[in-house]
């Protein structure tokens, strides 16, 4: 007689009993720090998403109004996902040895909508990389004076950690790139004399609106007197809009908002329509000459891979066809109203400010333990929202364009009575 043991029971999480959780491997093979935070947010495993929603493995749905600015397509978007079947049905890597079509496609896509000029596409994995990218570009050109501003953020490898503006994370690493120098942000005059002593030998890399430092928005004429100044000491200005690009603001760049056309822009996160991880330096044809005279010069073996230049192509064919800017600007403007309604009772109190741009909201609190006791108290309500790298006293919203109604009508209502609690558990 034959026996067939019974097929072991798999938990939602994937782990089968008496293997260990999702949490333990964190614990023994990822990293104790990110296995702990994994409790604290209270253990589940995202496991399945669509549209604003993640599910966890506990048979819970959450509605996502974070994502580090990467889904304003949603989750899993049926175009996007569409195009990258198709592409893994036929050739998700290249060989690198001959020319690609996907890559030449998704290149016109995007160019069709970056600033004038700014039409050769450099592709990468993550935004990182794409300000490594700019980083050596600018040093090709012999800006080699790197001047970024305070509470930018600009990747962590070890060339974009030089530009970003957190002790927190550089000290571990210096040191860094040498001649690097911090501005403050908003402050023209500053960059001016910054610039002063180095003029045609700078690079100077900031973002249109701050986001990990906290959805920091620089008064208007900001940006054009960044541009106007970079111009007149022969500077390269590569402005960062890994976060806020790709619609983000409302906008297809936060340079739009001042008719900016920078020597180099970065482009990241929505750029991956939430599904394939991909990222982009565009340059104007001058700046762009080294990285096009030799091809060899910078590279990376998934650099524009098929698979994620798919996403890419569709990520903008689809931000086209449903007019994703014009919604990101709509309902931006809906949510930052709900948002300072419900955060009304608490002004000069709890929250100090809420400021933001199309789908990039900050709520600053007066007490950094705040962001913390809140993004608990929505968790525990089912919402995820994300706090700031480099602004601790800040909560971030960045939630999809394809949000309903109903979607947004259910983040205000868990909003306040999130709120409300943390209110009464910090007044304790
Ligand atoms: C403005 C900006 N630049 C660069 C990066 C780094 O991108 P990545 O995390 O994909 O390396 C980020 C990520 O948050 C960002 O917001």
């Amino acid at each position: 007689m034959t026996f067939s043991p019974p097929a072991p029971r798999t938990a939602p999480d994937g782990s089968t009993p008496g293997e260990p959780s999702v949490v333990e491997l964190y614990q023994r093979h990822i990293g104790s720090g990110r296995a702990v935070m994994g409790r604290v947010m209270g253990g589940m495993a995202e496991t399945r998403s669509e549209g604003p929603w993640i599910h966890t493995d506990d048979g819970r749905r959450f509605l996502n109004f974070g994502g580090y600015g990467v889904f304003l397509l949603g989750h899993r978007h049926p175009a996007v996902v569409e195009a990258v079947h198709r592409q893994l049905d036929a050739h998700p890597l290249a060989s690198r040895v001959f020319l690609e079509p996907v890559a030449a496609h998704a290149a016109r896509a995007l160019a069709a909508h970056t600033p004038p000029g700014l039409d050769h596409i450099h592709f990468v994995n993550s935004g990182a990389e794409a300000t490594e990218a700019a980083l050596k570009l600018a040093r090709a050109h012999g800006r080699n004076a790197v001047i970024t501003t305070r509470k930018g953020f600009h990747g962590k490898t070890l060339g974009a950690l030089s530009a970003t503006a957190n002790a927190t994370y550089q000290s571990p690493f210096q040191p860094l790139l040498p001649d690097v120098t911090q501005v403050d942000f908003g402050d023209a005059a500053d960059l001016k004399r910054a610039l002063a002593d180095r003029r045609d030998r700078a690079c100077v890399i900031l973002e249109p609106v701050q986001g990990e430092g906290g959805v920091r928005i620089p008064e208007p004429g900001y940006l054009r007197e960044v541009a106007a100044l970079c111009r007149e000491s022969g500077a390269l200005l590569v402005v960062d809009e890994i976060q806020t690009g790709m619609g983000r603001l409302g906008t297809w760049w936060g340079v739009d908002a001042e008719d900016v056309s920078p020597d180099i822009l970065l482009i990241g996160k929505g750029l991956s329509g939430g599904v394939v991880p991909i990222a982009a330096m565009a340059a104007t044809a001058d700046v762009y000459r080294p990285f096009s005279q030799d091809p060899y010069l910078h590279t990376s073996t998934f650099g524009a891979s098929p698979i994620a230049c798919a996403a890419a192509l569709a990520t903008v064919r689809t931000m086209e066809r449903e007019n994703i800017v014009a919604r990101a600007a709509a309902l931006g403007t809906r949510l930052l109203a709900g948002v300072r309604e419900v955060c009304a009772p608490y002004g000069g109190g709890l929250v100090r400010e809420v400021r933001g741009r199309g789908l990039l909201i900050g709520i600053e609190f007066s007490a950094e333990q705040a962001v913390g006791e809140l993004l608990l108290e929505l968790i525990a309500r089912d919402v995820l929202v994300n706090h700031s790298l480099n602004s601790t006293h800040v909560l971030r919203l960045t939630p999809p364009a394809v949000a309903d109604d109903a979607a947004l009508g259910l983040f205000l209502a868990t909003l306040a009575d999130a709120l409300a609690a943390t209110a009464a558990r910090m007044a304790v």
